[in-house]
């Protein structure tokens, strides 16, 4: 079990999900804002985020695979979870993931 520091909640194994197309391995157990922060640590930390439902800085839109309805949420309150596709994000994500370089979403 790893808990990678106090930041996040311990974990065995590492989800796989996909962002923009591509895929990411992110912990279990996490919010979807924690597992974000997990690949990019430094931006998603200096972001504009509350991280307690307030400020909507955070907001994604993500489906759970194919066949599977679109959903929009706040990722500090939603779970990560495997397989899990991450369609849009908002322009603070965005701006935090910047390191991931992910296809611009107006192409
Ligand atoms: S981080 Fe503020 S609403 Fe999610």
């Amino acid at each position: 079990m790893s808990s990678a520091g106090a930041l996040y909640r311990p974990f065995d194994r590492l989800l796989k999900i996909e962002i923009a197309g591509r895929i990411f391995e992110v912990p279990e157990n996490n919010s979807l804002l924690r597992a974000l922060q997990y690949l990019a640590p430094e931006d998603v930390a200096m972001g504009r985020f509350c991280w307690n439902e307030d400020c909507q800085y955070c907001r994604v839109t993500y489906d759970l695979g194919e066949g599977t309805p679109s959903r929009t949420a706040l990722a500090c309150k939603v779970g990560a979870h495997e397989g899990m596709r991450i369609r849009e994000l908002s322009l603070e994500l965005r701006y935090c993931l910047r390191s991931l370089q992910l296809a611009d979403p107006a192409k």
